[in-house]
């Protein structure tokens, strides 16, 4: 007999714990021992490499609850800005969490993914956070506003963005975007750059297009609100003057579930922590797009 192991060619393929029962399984084989410390080998790999999954997994884990919290962090760190410059403004509470789960709406309406979508939740009550800049003798100035106030006024887009720009932050970076872009004009008739069409950023287009229809069907101290019929029709007179016209098409056909998320909001009293919820805040029939 050869004091040398006989070697196993594997030509294709195969199932390891077939290979070393089919071995083990002849009696006849003077090497059967071998196989045997063959098989222990093989059992303590596989737990070395199982205990290493197991280590991995749990790595991954911790990364991801860790990615988490630090997201959590940043949407919070937002909406406390939000609520800021809420204070300043005087504006209500209820009007900037309609604006965020409205524009959430429109934006999966308009086929944008559920991310994007989600983090223009959180991005559009930040429009108008650059009032935090403004004095208030022209901010709260009870009558119209000279020509040189209505410049100060305009400024808000661009210390919004400064506030909120260039941090890296996803969704602060989109947060600035809306800032500087929410009171540009589908015409190039808007400020403070005077972009028009696609020039203006999309998130910034449909803030626009949602703070102008709830604001209509807001009481003012100056005037009562308008009707929906009327705030609609005010919208379409604006199609492709002030609003992206495809954006107003899209938002004639979801009108309905835009109001009844805006009821909904105001029945239930959201509040601005709502939009950090996970999925829908609201339970609007035919809300996802
Ligand atoms: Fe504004």
């Amino acid at each position: 007999m050869s004091s040398v192991p006989p070697e196993v060619f594997v030509e294709r393929t195969f199932d390891a714990d077939a290979l070393v029962a089919h071995l083990l399984a002849d009696d006849s084989d003077p090497w059967a021992a071998s196989y045997a410390s063959l098989e222990n080998e093989r059992d303590l790999a596989y737990g070395q490499l199982f205990r290493t999954t197991q280590d991995m997994r749990t790595l991954l884990a911790e990364r991801d609850a860790a990615l988490e919290a630090i997201s959590r962090a940043h949407h919070q760190t937002l909406l406390r800005l939000a609520v800021a410059a809420e204070y300043k403004d005087g504006d209500t509470g209820a009007h900037i969490v309609r604006l965020g789960l409205l524009s959430e709406i429109l934006a999966l309406r308009l086929g944008q993914t559920e991310a994007y979508s989600r983090m223009l939740r959180l991005a559009a009550p930040m429009h108008d956070v650059g009032k935090i800049g403004i004095p208030d003798a022209v901010l709260k100035k009870a009558g119209p506003l000279t020509a040189e106030e209505w410049q100060v006024m305009r400024q808000h887009p661009d210390i919004g963005a400064r506030i909120l720009g260039e941090s890296g932050i996803a969704v602060f970076e989109m947060a600035g975007e809306v800032a500087r872009g929410h009171h540009e004009k589908w015409d190039g008739s808007g400020y403070p750059r005077s972009l028009a069409g696609e020039d203006i950023p999309l998130s910034a287009r449909i803030v626009a297009l949602v703070d102008f229809f709830d604001a209509l069907t807001m009481d003012r101290v100056y005037r009562p609100r308008f009707s929906d019929t009327e705030a609609i029709a005010m919208v379409c007179e604006q199609r492709g003057r002030h609003f992206d016209p495809d954006l107003v098409d899209i938002f004639l056909d979801c009108v309905e579930v835009l109001i009844a998320a805006r009821d909904e909001v105001n029945a239930r009293g959201l509040a601005i922590e709502d939009l950090l919820k996970k999925g829908d805040c609201v339970v609007v029939p035919g809300g996802r797009g």
